[in-house]
């Protein structure tokens, strides 16, 4: 039996899973940090693979953007194939002077302009947080390396068209690290179903001075963000 959007065996995916919007950066992270990665899903071209990282069992599984969409795939991962550790690995543009492209960010918490956590949770605002385990992994590893990450706040937006100038100004004046499309429908969705969940982000655009990685910084800034990673969850 497979899901509406996962055609993939039962027993097809890993305990940990990895959550890249794109599907192609699901198959890049497949070739080239798994061993003996196999492709166990397509629907809608939505790949997902799963191998060995240091020996150990991991899946890599592209969401789609936005919160509906991740919230499809993230709760099928959950209720269907038991996935428990679920780390989206994605970008976002900072609205702070001081957050630089490239900067690694781990989503601690999750705010949002969706109406999708009040739906959720009773009408109530939910915070939506990351799994402590997982962003403890992951911070502590990057300190022990001498990485830099910044752990905080950041702003899952439902328009990438409508960030204004308006909301950049409030965002920033609460020091949020980062608008993207997923986190805080993430969190919530394994909240409700009793898993982990962690958002990892490298800075890919800049709200405030417009700057832009090139196509080939994004591509090495996401390999770094995966690396570190990976080996903070496996080590
Ligand atoms: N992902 C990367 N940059 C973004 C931005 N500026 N807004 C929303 N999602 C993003």
């Amino acid at each position: 039996m497979t899901t509406p959007h996962i055609n993939a065996e039962a027993s097809a995916f890993a305990s940990t899973c990895l959550l890249p919007g794109d599907p192609l950066r699901a198959q890049f992270i497949a070739e080239n940090f798994f061993t003996d990665a196999k492709q166990v899903c397509d629907v809608r071209n939505m790949f997902g693979y799963t191998g060995t990282y240091k020996g150990q069992a991991v899946s890599v599984m592209g969401t789609g953007m936005g919160i509906p969409s991740c919230s499809i795939y993230a709760t099928e991962l959950i209720q269907h194939y038991q996935v428990q550790r679920l780390v989206r690995v994605g970008s976002c543009g900072a609205v702070l002077p001081e957050v630089q492209l490239r900067d690694i960010i781990l989503a601690q918490g999750a705010s949002t302009d969706s109406a999708v956590n009040r739906q959720r949770f009773g009408g109530y605002d939910y915070a939506a947080l990351a799994d402590f385990e997982l962003l403890s992994k992951v911070a502590s590893y990057a300190q022990q390396h001498g990485q830099k990450v910044r752990v905080g706040n950041v702003f899952s937006a439902d328009l990438f068209y409508g960030v204004n100038d308006n909301l950049t100004d409030l965002l920033a004046r609460y020091g949020i690290l980062g608008v993207e499309m997923e986190a805080a429908g993430l969190y919530s969705v394994a909240a409700a179903h009793g898993a982990q969940a962690l958002t990892v982000l490298t800075v890919s655009d800049h709200l405030q001075t417009h700057q832009q990685m090139s196509s080939q910084e994004r591509q090495t800034g996401f390999a770094d963000m995966v690396e570190l990673t990976l080996n903070s969850l496996f080590s």
